[in-house]
């Protein structure tokens, strides 16, 4: 039996939850947000910390270097090393200061689309340009377009990549020799590779995912890594992360630029956070969580494989995203997630705004109570069951 109760119909409505800003009877399944308690030992931490009433300028401690250090060597077989670590408040944060420390105006960045639409931002909102090197589709798996990227790696004016990893939406785990290859295109053409790697702790039970940094020495002394117990234990609200750069000179630069643009400030919760997650207790807690997500997986492929066989659930080993293949019903995801949510009251995230063959998908997100995926299936079952009946009459 279970420890932690992820069954729990957590109520978040009224408490200014992004997620949950909607109308009684609707249903939030979109934005990259756990409807879980997150772990006790995290809570505990904040609770210590609060009831110190007094809320002043923190040092970082060695115990959250530590923190680190111990949870990426025990469960991601990678040693870093103290000084390779530098506090931030968010991995968006992070990538839009190395954009605009490693690159200058017009310089292209690639992306491995479809993924996250925040590397957009990242890269638009700084004046420089987004260059897809999208994903390849193959007998139900994505994998990398290598002739593609070398091509895009080869112009000059290509300086910087954003790597997901694991990839958000897709939920693929990209394995070592992969991230070998992009490594070594990436040194041959002067590219830097930032890699994303927030949505590493969750992938499925018994699998691991390989740290860009830790695969050879060109991916490490060419890299800057950002890594974060927010999406893990379900805390994006305390604005907690880290930049892994091993590489002493593009540690430095990195380090000057994350203080000039004042996101290198740790807050006590932030740090409180991180240091009572990444911890024994918050792996047990993050076992469990992993477990129930994956049943949640396995609850919605079965559902929609039975009452709507035109959507494809594309198998996937990372994040607590699910990405459907709509490609039956339509090309314009964004209309259909319209469609759904008017219709049925369930938001979830149009694929389009990934790029790559996001017009095809839509992304649900099954970090809740399965009562909630149960909810969140029967409305989608309810619309393309509707959908089928109007289609027959016309
Ligand atoms: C791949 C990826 N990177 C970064 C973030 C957000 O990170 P932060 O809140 O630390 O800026 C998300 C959130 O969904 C994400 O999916």
């Amino acid at each position: 039996m279970s420890v932690f109760d992820f069954d729990k119909l957590t109520d978040r409505r009224g408490t200014l939850s992004l997620k949950w800003d909607v109308a009684e009877h609707e249903l939030p399944m979109w934005v990259a947000d756990m409807d879980f308690e997150t772990a006790p030992c995290i809570t505990r931490a904040l609770q210590k910390r609060l009831d110190e009433k007094i809320f002043g300028y923190m040092i970082l401690p060695d115990a959250w270097y530590e923190a680190y250090q111990g949870w990426w060597e025990k469960h991601h077989g990678f040693s870093v090393q103290k000084e390779w670590l530098i506090f931030t408040t968010g991995v968006i944060p992070a990538i839009s200061t190395a954009v605009r420390k490693f690159t200058t105006p017009a310089e292209r960045i690639i992306v491995q689309t479809p993924v996250y639409n925040m590397f957009f931002n990242s890269i638009v909102n700084n004046g420089r340009r987004i260059l897809e090197n999208p994903l390849r589709f193959v007998d139900g798996e994505y994998s990398m377009d290598f002739e593609d990227l070398e091509e895009k790696m080869k112009d000059p004016q290509t300086t910087m990549m954003i790597l997901c990893n694991p990839a958000n939406p897709v939920g693929k785990i990209w394995d070592r020799e992969s991230l070998e290859k992009v490594g070594e295109l990436a040194k041959k053409h002067h590219v830097l590779v930032f890699s994303d790697e927030i949505h590493c702790d969750l992938t499925a039970p018994g699998k691991g995912y390989v740290p860009f940094a830790s695969v050879s020495d060109i991916c490490r002394d060419n890299s800057i890594t950002a890594v974060a117990p927010t999406k893990t234990f379900g805390i994006p609200g305390l604005q907690s992360a880290a930049v892994i750069v091993p590489e002493e000179g593009l540690r430095q630069r990195m380090n000057r630029a994350l203080n000039t643009d004042e996101v290198a400030e740790p807050g006590s919760f932030a740090v409180d956070a991180a240091v009572a997650g990444f911890s024994e207790e918050g792996w047990q807690w993050l076992c469990e969580a992993r477990s129930y997500i994956e049943e949640n997986k396995q609850y919605v492929i079965e559902a929609l494989g039975r009452q709507v066989p035109g959507i494809q659930c594309i198998s996937q080993d990372a994040t607590y995203l699910m990405w459907l293949d709509v490609s039956a019903y339509t090309k314009d995801s964004e209309a259909l997630a319209r469609a759904i949510q008017k219709e049925t009251g369930l938001f979830l995230s149009a694929g389009q705004i990934y790029g790559g063959d996001g017009n095809t998908h839509l992304r649900l997100n099954v970090a809740c109570s399965r009562e909630r995926v149960a909810d969140g299936v029967s409305r989608l079952v309810a619309y393309f069951s509707r959908q089928k009946a109007q289609d027959a009459v016309e």
